[in-house]
């Protein structure tokens, strides 16, 4: 089958970068069709300079990307006419209403004027936007803008979507209707690649994730595979008096309000759980969130990365 993004070695270095650092160092990665498929990772760390090469906005060093099968500079127009980008920092033309930046956008991509119509009126409703369909972008507020935007990609019959921050500055329920597109959109059998800062979003959204890192991929696969890959696995927290000391031998201890908060394996998790019957304290355990690996996984690598003291003196 077809990957809807195949990337091998690629590698990015900005002309003006300094000191001729990589935005992108060596990035392999696939991205199966009819799934969103979730980009997370630090500022800086290439996930806009990976869709822009993606979305032929922008050229690669080196490597190679294919996107729905299509070469990546050889077939640029055939792979525009199949892809919709929401880019990081966007705007929609000031001097038109809502719904004109949604149609003209439906009908430059090629589809005819009453199927344009139509997705144009369903996706107006489907973000909440029909009460303003005839304000202009001008007189929009910030978050209002970008829900336009989300309207006009979501409403495009594009068979892969790169929306690189789709939701920031969206209210919660607005955020949630992008979520409902977006999975509307992913029913249909259609591609998402979603970059997002809110790890809830990811979780809740996506499919496969990809932690990229300093221009490196350095976690991919379904939110149970990346569990696997940290040291602890479960998250425990303790709300009263357990002696901390205890608990240290079980796994990555730190204080929180009111008690304490534990990342540990299962076996420790079982029995963090028996001792705190017998204590009658409060306690909440679970698999760790993707904020948790997130944290853990690049806590670790920045820490690898610092310079110890004594190394320094
Ligand atoms: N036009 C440019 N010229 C020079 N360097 C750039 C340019 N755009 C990005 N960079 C650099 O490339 C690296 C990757 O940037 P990129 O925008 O891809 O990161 P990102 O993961 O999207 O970050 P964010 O989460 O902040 O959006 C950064 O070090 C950035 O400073
Ligand atoms: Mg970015």
């Amino acid at each position: 089958m077809v990957a809807a993004i195949r990337a091998e070695h690629l590698r990015k270095v900005y002309p003006q970068s300094t000191a001729g650092v990589a935005a992108l160092e060596d990035l392999t990665l696939e991205v199966p069709t009819g799934r969103v498929y979730g980009l997370i990772g630090r500022n800086g760390a290439g996930k806009t300079t990976f869709v822009r090469i993606c979305g032929t906005q922008l050229k690669s060093t080196s490597g190679r990307v294919s996107i729905l099968g299509l070469e990546v500079d050889r077939e640029d127009r055939e792979i525009r006419s199949r892809i919709a980008c929401i880019p990081q920092e966007s705007r929609p033309l000031y001097f038109l209403n809502v719904e004109e930046v949604v149609l003209l956008y439906l009908t430059m991509r090629g589809m005819d004027r009453v199927e344009a119509r139509r997705r144009t009126r369903d996706a107006l409703a489907e973000l909440s936007l029909t009460e303003y369909a005839k304000r202009s972008v001008q007189r929009l507020s910030g978050g209002l803008r970008r829900r336009t935007l989300c309207a006009m990609v979501l409403a495009s019959d594009a068979d892969l979507l790169f929306l690189d921050e789709p939701t920031t500055g969206l209210d919660p329920i607005a955020r949630r209707e992008v979520w409902e597109a977006i999975r509307r959109t992913s029913r249909e059998q259609r591609t998402i690649v979603l970059t997002t800062h809110y790890l809830d979003e990811a979780e809740a959204l996506s499919t496969r994730l990809a932690l990229v890192e300093r221009g490196r991929l350095v976690l991919e696969g379904t939110p149970a595979d990346l569990r696997g890959r940290v040291r602890y696995p479960y998250r425990v927290t303790i709300q009263g008096s357990f002696p901390r000391e205890e608990l240290e031998g079980y796994g990555k201890v730190s204080e929180i309000e009111g008690g304490l908060l534990v990342f540990t394996r299962e076996a420790e998790a079982r029995e963090i759980a028996r001792k705190a019957l017998e204590l009658g304290v409060r306690l909440s355990l679970g698999p760790v969130s993707l904020e948790d690996i997130f944290l853990d996984i690049v806590g670790r690598s920045i820490e690898e990365d610092t310079p110890r003291e004594e190394a320094a003196g």
